[in-house]
């Protein structure tokens, strides 16, 4: 539906207000605003009437062109216009183009100096001005062309700059302009005096500088200066470190010209991470210089002219080669008709265009990112020196761009191109050693680094594709120590460790590649990035085991339950008896006392009978014996319920060890565990710093383990530290991250989960690269590893370095062990001790009864048979 409607567009166009260039001569609308001329508006007009009429005859080659003149620019445009040509004030100029946009005509204005120009890619824009005015104009074209991108600037100025030049500037940077894009800055000035004198005018600048309130005005600075105040003020700002890689420094020169123009000679020194950029003056006082408006116009019409030749001649080559169907079909549209005709203008006139050639400016950036690491080369004679800070030795500046008044800023770079392209591909060594997680390097055949990984070198891949720079691996010495796993244990006093500290310290490289404990008191010669992980420490355990079922059939009860019960069995009895014995009922109906009940012996049997609800042969006949007898049997019955209820329920639950799982429990118990932390650690510097007497506890009692012990260390898979672990209630404390590589290792090797991991995470310990002390891309990679941070890349990252999660991890692992329970012998082994202990004691009473009746009989047998010789 929208096509069609698209083509009726066209087509009613194509049909009426849209001659093509060889059935009709072109038009074009020169606009004269009278207004904005004044006087010099009749010598202008007659004098571009000749020169038109003039061109047309001898330049244009194909057809003709017709000239409307207006005073006044307010004109109609619906009259079938190929361009407009305007010299108006710069308001009208800008309405002018909202007008010509809509008819997407061709509009090249001439206006008045302090314009924004109108967008390059629908107008042409060439803003008039007396020579040695143009710097405003100059500023505004960088601004609009979004050569920085700022949001408020510090305008620093000398003498150089009168007053009405200074409102001008700030104007031309804070003006509203019309195009989205380009926000307004705000400008805070400051001028200094002009001292001759260089003590003083170092003095001067140093006291303008070390007040500037940075924080608030922002690090983005125009110095507008003359060369000699450019120097001193380079290195008063470097004195003050405002000339860091955040703060962008522009200065503007005015007071060269096209004979010293040599920046070179004019840059002293520069500086690592530096952004500044130069505009300077390489205006050439020649006389033959050309100028003036009516030579503006002329360049213009010159440039139109020769464009629409070269339309009507493309127009007629095509039109001669297909048939008027197909030439109507395939003819440009307005727009594309512009923009050859933009395109053909533009650089016509960048060629040819000699008005105002004169005043030209030419910009350059310093390019400092990287530049002492170019020439590094392994030998450590040849690293750079250990002085703070270097001075780069070549300077290298870059050309960036050309202004001139016709077409204004002509880029071939970008004015601070390391805020665009960080390091610009520029080679950083980077020194790093093997230390999984954290760097793994991986050696092929040949013995040379094959590959690199590890959380690091994904930061680090990140930084480098953020900042543009490519990496070249160094390494602390050996390649074969840099390789040993022996790093493992212990980040802070690894040989590698201290290799590459040095190293850094000695700037032999950029950064190091590696994880680093943050320590507080620093290491003289380096500084750490932010932590790019947190490690926190926790402990090995071995995992709490079942508690033995041996006794099982007790757990039900507790001790004093069963006491209780007992005192109630053994009180029962007798009182069973004396109820019996007291009562008057047997006497009153005349009944004997029967059988078991008459004494305390038998009672005590009974009661115990009736606890294991085996019915006695006899009850009492009395009411009074009956009721004792059956609040027994009550309380059995529930006694009885609640022990075979809990009975099933520790045959299916077993009962587990008590978990020690923080370190208050750990020291709670510390009769029965014993621990290790390894000597020199990062925990033990820690816990010996503390004063909270949970740590000076936990430090006193725990053994230094040194790593002495082997290659592989106390924490490789099966050390006897581990067996300690499994076997004596001995506890690891170590970064949970080692712990659970180790508890993974082993699962692996033994299919057991035999260890557990404290569910407390005490003491964090952060981890971070180092780079040299005073390093100016501190700051830079702060900035990038926090964007990893806060995106959550990093914690991706180090999840992917993590073992995998097994069963081991699961607390509910014990459970569903014991769905599958069957009852065994274990289980058992309580109730057949039980009868053994009673076969045991039936034998002795058994053995007492035997040598009771001995005894007696014995007796018997010497009071009736007194032995007679
Ligand atoms: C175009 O202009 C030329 C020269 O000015 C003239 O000879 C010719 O008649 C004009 N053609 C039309 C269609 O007006
Ligand atoms: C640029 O240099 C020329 C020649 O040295 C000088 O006349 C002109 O005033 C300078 N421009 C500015 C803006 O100072
Ligand atoms: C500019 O000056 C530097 C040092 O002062 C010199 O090496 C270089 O040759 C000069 N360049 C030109 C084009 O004169
Ligand atoms: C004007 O200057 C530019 C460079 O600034 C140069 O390319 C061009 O050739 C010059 N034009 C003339 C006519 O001198
Ligand atoms: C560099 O360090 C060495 C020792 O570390 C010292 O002797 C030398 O003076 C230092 N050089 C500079 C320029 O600081
Ligand atoms: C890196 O710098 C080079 C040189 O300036 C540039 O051509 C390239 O586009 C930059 N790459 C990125 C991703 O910024
Ligand atoms: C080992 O790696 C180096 C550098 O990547 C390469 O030049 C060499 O050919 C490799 N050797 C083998 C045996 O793959
Ligand atoms: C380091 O450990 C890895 C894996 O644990 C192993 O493949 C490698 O051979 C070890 N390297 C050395 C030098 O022991
Ligand atoms: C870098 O380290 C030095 C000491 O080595 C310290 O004085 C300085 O504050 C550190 N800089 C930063 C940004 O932390
Ligand atoms: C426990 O029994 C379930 C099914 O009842 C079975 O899937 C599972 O493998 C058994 N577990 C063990 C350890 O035997």
């Amino acid at each position: 539906m929208r096509i069609w409607v698209v083509l009726i567009c066209i087509v009613g166009v194509r049909g009426e207000d849209f001659p093509s260039l060889i059935t009709a001569n072109a038009s074009i609308a020169v606009v004269l605003d009278r207004q904005y001329l004044g006087e010099k508006y009749q010598p202008l007009l007659d004098a571009l009437k000749d020169y038109i009429k003039e061109l047309a005859r001898v330049e244009l080659k194909h057809g003709g062109v017709v000239v409307h003149y207006y005073s006044w620019s307010t004109i109609s445009l619906k009259k079938g216009f190929i361009a407009v040509f305007s010299i108006a004030s710069c308001e009208d100029t800008w309405s002018l183009f909202s007008r010509t946009e809509e008819e997407e005509l061709l509009l090249f204005a001439l206006t008045e100096v302090d314009c924004p120009r109108l967008p390059p890619d629908s107008a042409i824009t060439v803003t008039y001005t007396d020579p040695g005015q143009e710097l405003p104009q100059l500023l505004l074209d960088l601004r609009t062309t979004r050569a920085f991108n700022w949001k408020s600037a510090v305008i620093l100025h000398d003498d150089t700059l009168n007053r009405d030049m200074v409102s001008r500037v700030v104007q031309s940077l804070t003006s509203q302009i019309d195009d989205e894009d380009v926000p307004t800055i705000s400008v805070t000035v400051f001028k200094m005096k002009h001292e001759i004198n260089e003590y003083l005018r170092r003095k001067e600048m140093h006291r303008v500088l070390s007040k500037l309130p940075v924080k608030h005005i922002g690090e983005n600075f125009i110095a507008i200066v003359t060369s000699d105040v450019m120097s001193t003020m380079a290195e008063t700002a470097r004195d003050l470190y405002m000339s860091n890689t955040q703060a962008q420094w522009l200065y503007v020169i005015s007071d060269t010209s096209i004979r010293n123009s040599n920046l070179s000679s004019l840059v002293n020194e520069l500086y690592e991470g530096e952004n500044i950029a130069y505009i300077y003056n390489i205006t050439d006082d020649r006389e033959d210089c050309k100028n003036g408006l009516m030579c503006y116009c002329e360049d213009m019409m010159n440039a139109f002219i020769s464009a629409l030749d070269s339309a009507v001649q493309e127009e007629f080559d095509v039109a001669a080669q297909v048939s008027d169907e197909e030439w109507e079909a395939i003819r440009p549209t307005k727009i594309q008709r512009r923009d050859t005709l933009l395109k053909h203008m533009q650089q016509h006139i960048a060629v040819n265009s000699a008005c105002g050639n004169c005043s030209t400016w030419q910009a350059m950036a310093a390019n400092t990112w990287g530049s002492t690491y170019g020439g590094y080369v392994q030998d450590n004679a040849a690293a750079p020196d250990n002085d703070t800070n270097e001075a780069i030795q070549k300077i290298e500046l870059l050309q960036v761009a050309y202004w001139r008044p016709s077409d204004g800023l002509r880029f071939t770079d970008f004015l601070f191109p390391h805020i665009v392209h960080g390091f610009r591909g520029k080679v950083l060594p980077i020194i790093t050693y093997n230390n999984p997680p954290w760097t793994i390097l991986k050696a092929n055949e040949s013995g040379s680094i094959s590959s690199y990984s590890g959380l690091i070198f994904d930061i680090v891949d990140q930084l480098a594709k953020n900042k543009n720079f490519t990496l070249k691996l160094i390494f602390p010495g050996d390649l074969k120590d840099v390789l040993s796993n022996k790093t493992v244990t212990n980040d802070m006093y690894s040989q590698s460790a201290k290799l590459t500290m040095m190293a850094v310290a000695r700037k032999q490289a950029a950064f190091a590649a590696a994880a680093f404990t943050v320590l507080s008191d620093r290491n003289p010669g380096i500084n750490y990035t932010i932590p790019v992980s947190t490690q926190s420490y926790s402990f090995l355990i071995a995992r709490p085991r079942e508690l033995s079922r041996a006794m099982l059939f007790l757990l039900p009860f507790t001790t004093d339950t069963w006491l209780c019960l007992g005192f109630a069995v053994v009180l029962m009895g007798p009182t069973l008896y004396v109820v019996h014995r007291l009562s008057p009922y047997y006497e009153a109906v005349g009944v004997t006392r029967q059988g078991g009940l008459a004494t305390i012996h038998n009672c005590l049997w009974y009661i115990y009978g009736a606890l294991l609800q085996q019915g006695g042969m006899y009850l009492p006949r009395a009411d009074s014996g009956r009721l004792v007898v059956g609040t027994w049997w009550l309380v059995v019955l529930v006694v009885v319920t609640t022990y075979s209820g809990n009975l099933v329920a520790f045959l299916t639950f077993p009962k587990q060890e008590v978990p020690v799982t923080t370190v208050s429990e750990l020291l709670e118990n510390r009769a029965l565990y014993t621990w290790s932390i390894s000597r020199g650690s990062y925990l033990e510097f820690e816990l010996k710093n503390s004063d909270e007497p949970k740590y000076v506890s936990l430090l006193k009692g725990a053994e230094l383990t040194s790593d002495s012990s082997g290659l592989e260390g106390n924490l490789a898979s099966g050390s006897p530290l581990l067996s300690r672990v499994r076997k004596d209630r001995h506890v690891i404390i170590d970064w949970k991250l080692r712990l659970s590589y180790l508890m993974r290792a082993e699962h692996l090797a033994t299919d057991k989960c035999d260890f557990a991991l404290s569910a407390e995470e005490f003491l964090d310990e952060q981890v971070a690269m180092i780079v040299p002390a005073g390093s100016p891309y501190l700051p830079v990679f702060n900035k990038e590893i926090n964007r990893m941070q806060k995106a959550g890349l990093i914690t991706k990252w180090l999840s992917a370095y993590l073992p995998k999660r097994d069963r081991c991890w699961k607390t509910s692992s014990i459970m569903q062990e014991v769905d599958n329970h069957t009852v065994n012998l274990s289980d058992m082994q309580g109730s057949f001790f039980v009868l053994f202990l009673g076969f045991f004691s039936a034998s002795s009473v058994l053995l007492m009864e035997w040598f009771y009746h001995r005894r007696k009989s014995q007796k018997e047998d010497d009071a009736i048979k007194p032995y007679v010789e």
